[in-house]
């Protein structure tokens, strides 16, 4: 009897045993961080305003391949410059079950609406390169901005200390060119106050556009009989349409620029282009994807700091990647040491005798 007893126990022991250990197993699962919520299970929405610009084509293409190699779904939209169509693509986004939304806005206002909407569905969002005029918004990731402004307004000074000076600003409906604007003013602001540089002309550009950028330096140079010393231009594509008109009326003076885009480079080289802005796109979506990655697991972003938004008065965090100024001295130790362009095709239009050495 004793023995049966004894017997009996064990066997209770035995298949608890069976039974428990595979349930053990199960709640194992479901607690390990590596399984519990495997990066296979975020799906990213990136709703983007525009791939006109070269810039993001590369934001675009970095930030698709940044998306597979953390094993991330991703989907990309593209809103041709309407705010209308950026709002749609949003709300499609979020019909899909996204877990995370990053925004590159065409309107930093309006696309307040859309950081509701995400909200709303528990969805974190990502301001991504240009800032959304919205508090609610869990992170800003981009360059340093407002360096950016600085550092152009700074080159122009030093290179064109005294003169007249015209103002090409992005769009208005960008933060980017609004925080730049400020951020060059207040560099220009001593010598104009001396009296060494006078502002003869500015405007925002819709939409960055190179064409009206064209238009605009066409009608300053006439209303000021081409006495114009300096173009603050803020980025390349614009930057070119002020070299045409430029070019039509033979005349060679400072132009700035920012995205290191190829057709800048080459006119850098060309002695066309002063100098532009060089951002690297690779950091920026990738540090992006993984600003998702964490937000969608509700993981904190250690490395952003509070930034903060003039229009809204509020801080915001905000991760913001350095920035290099590149001019025809350093070409070859920038964007072509870091494979960003090619010399090859940076010095395409450059006679080969005339070109620096490898
Ligand atoms: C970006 C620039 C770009 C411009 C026009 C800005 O918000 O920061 O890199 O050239 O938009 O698309």
């Amino acid at each position: 009897m004793k023995h049966g007893i004894k017997l009996l126990f064990l066997l209770a022991i035995f298949i608890s045993g069976c039974v428990n250990a595979p349930t053990e197993k199960a709640v194992n699962n479901a607690t390990s961080p590596a399984n519990a919520d495997p990066n296979k299970k975020v799906k990213i929405g990136f709703a983007m305003a525009t791939v006109k610009e070269e810039r993001w084509q590369r934001d675009r293409d970095a930030f698709e391949a940044h998306c597979k190699k953390m094993e991330v779904e991703c989907e990309l939209t593209f809103a041709n410059n309407s705010a209308e169509k950026q709002l749609s693509d949003v709300d499609q986004l979020l019909t899909k079950g996204i877990n995370v939304l990053v925004i590159a806005p065409h309107d930093a206002t309006q696309a307040a609406q859309m950081v509701e909407k995400a909200k709303a569905k528990g969805v974190p969002v990502i301001s991504y390169d240009r800032l959304i005029n919205s508090d609610k918004i869990d992170v800003y990731i981009s360059h340093q901005v407002p360096v950016i402004g600085k550092k152009i307004a700074e080159y122009a000074l030093s290179k064109v200390p005294k003169g007249n000076y015209v103002m090409v600003y992005g769009a208005s409906t960008d933060n980017n060119a609004v925080i730049m604007k400020k951020e060059q003013l207040a560099v220009l602001q001593p010598a104009i106050d001396k009296g060494d540089i006078k502002i003869v002309a500015d405007q925002f550009i819709t939409d960055w556009k190179p064409e009206e950028a064209l238009k605009f330096a066409e009608n300053t140079l006439t209303q000021n009989a081409d006495k114009v010393d300096a173009f603050v231009v803020s980025n390349d594509g614009m930057a070119g349409g002020v070299i045409s008109a430029l070019e039509k009326r033979n005349l060679k003076i400072l132009v700035t620029g920012q995205d290191a885009q190829l057709s800048a480079l080459q006119s850098i080289a060309e002695g066309k282009q002063s100098m532009t802005v060089y951002k690297p796109i690779i950091p920026l979506a990738n540090a992006a994807v993984e600003a998702a990655i964490k937000l969608a697991k509700k993981e904190t972003l250690a490395d952003a700091k509070p930034f903060m938004n003039d229009t809204l008065k509020k801080e915001i965090p905000a991760i913001l990647l350095e920035v290099q100024v590149v001019d025809k001295d350093n070409l070859m130790t920038t964007v072509i040491k870091d494979g960003y362009s090619k010399f090859e095709d940076v010095y395409k239009n450059v006679p080969a005798d005339q070109r620096p050495k490898q």
